[in-house]
């Protein structure tokens, strides 16, 4: 069968993409066309240290002429390097004495997350208890683990063994725990669920209802861990200890890597053969991974990005047509007065900046936590340059 010339050779699971972008460097990608853009989304929160960071380049290049993979048979010696200092990092520079296990994306650190948590639990104590507008992935398990039950739909049956809760509610979570649940899997900021920050006493009620019933505090770091927020992770701006930790997005600064941290006792449920991965933690990777530590330690990018955070979110409240700017650090929902945010992020790109419609109401910001001050302050007065042709257009009186 001959296919439509027109005919993508992808399969349909985005929209046909309005930009091809071919280079980028720091904060900036430039189209196919030549035409340059200033990236405020890094690619979903992955891209942290900016594109085509030299230490990073320099790290991936040399790997890849010595050794890329041989398998979780052998040992490797950049992998372990590199779980000490997560482990370090997870105590917030005081190694904690955890363990890591690696893999290559999000879902697939939450994927460990859970089975680490039912192989805890044992027989009968198997529930995860997530909450709505959470984010956790889109394996079967991790999606169930989403709360988000419109995209579960289409995919019934899930796996059983999940069960969702109001986002922010400690009484609803301590309803929903009976003897069934062996963890709790939260994000600190709610990233694809609108930009929701979480506050230290909602984590302070979790981290108390699950000492209380003998469950695990998971907390899914994926888009928020490793400076992101303004802390190493999100959690840290609670004063709570997790029991597992998941990252992935910035931690190759676009390599595909991901990591589950747990607390020793509870890695230590694990026993050869109980969890496997071919690619995970091999050497190229976990090299793409020990050079972008190594630059986030050398630039404190969580201070970078508290502060650049602070300009960013004090610009854009400022605007007309902005009516909330949330979140933590460098992770930013941007609700917009009334106009479209789909519109909007589509004028931007038009106009050479790249956002996202994270809800139908905000745009999402996630620029490079190396970001400079100019960068911030371009970005700003572009989106009030959108929001300001999106009132004109949208003020009454005004013909479509
Ligand atoms: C909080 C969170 N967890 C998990 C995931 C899934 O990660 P991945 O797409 O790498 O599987 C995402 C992706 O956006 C996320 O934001």
């Amino acid at each position: 069968m001959t296919p439509a010339t027109d005919a993508s050779p992808l399969m349909a699971t985005y929209p046909p993409p309005p930009v091809t972008f071919v280079r980028g460097r720091g904060s900036y990608l430039w189209d196919d066309a030549g035409r340059r853009y200033l990236d405020m989304l890094s690619g979903l929160a992955v891209t942290s240290l900016g594109h085509a960071h030299p230490a990073v380049t320099e790290a991936v290049a040399t790997q890849a002429a010595t050794l890329v993979h041989v398998s979780n048979l052998f040992g490797t010696d950049v992998g372990p390097e590199v779980a000490r200092t997560l482990d370090r990092l997870v105590g917030d520079g005081e190694p904690v004495g955890g363990q890591v296990f690696f893999c290559n994306s999000g879902a697939e650190a939450n994927e460990c997350a859970i089975k680490l948590a039912r192989r805890f639990g044992g027989r009968g104590r198997h529930v995860v208890v997530s909450a709505y507008g959470g984010f956790h992935g889109r394996t079967l398990a991790t999606l169930h683990a989403t709360g988000q039950p419109d995209k579960h739909e289409v995919y019934q049956p899930l796996p059983e063994g999940f069960r969702h809760v109001p986002w922010h509610d400690v009484d609803a979570l301590a309803a929903a725990m009976d003897p069934s649940v062996t963890a709790v899997l939260l994000e600190p900021v709610q990233g694809e669920g609108g930009v929701n920050p979480a506050n230290a006493a909602y984590f302070a009620g979790v981290r108390r209802l699950c000492d209380e019933r003998g469950a695990l505090l998971m907390v899914d770091e994926v888009q928020t861990g490793l400076g992101r927020t303004g802390r190493w992770f999100g959690f840290q701006h609670f004063d709570v200890r997790p029991d597992v930790v998941t990252v992935a997005k910035a931690l190759g600064n676009g390599v595909p890597i991901g990591a589950c941290w747990a607390r020793a006792d509870v890695a230590g449920v694990f026993q050869p053969g109980d969890h496997a991965t071919t690619f995970g933690g091999q050497p190229l990777a976990t090299a793409a991974a020990r050079a972008v530590l190594q630059v986030m330690q050398d630039e404190d990018v969580p201070a970078r990005a508290a502060r650049a955070g602070e300009r960013f979110a004090a610009g854009l409240g400022a605007l007309p047509g902005v009516v909330d700017v949330r979140g933590l650090g460098l992770l930013l929902g941007v609700e917009l007065d009334g106009h479209d945010a789909r519109q909007v992020a589509a004028a931007l790109l038009d106009d050479g900046l790249v956002v996202n419609a994270v809800t139908a109401s905000a745009l999402r910001l996630a620029p490079s936590l190396l970001v400079s001050d100019d960068e911030v302050d371009r970005a700003v007065a572009m989106i009030a340059a959108a929001l300001a042709r999106a009132s004109d257009r949208d003020a009454p009186g005004v013909a479509p």
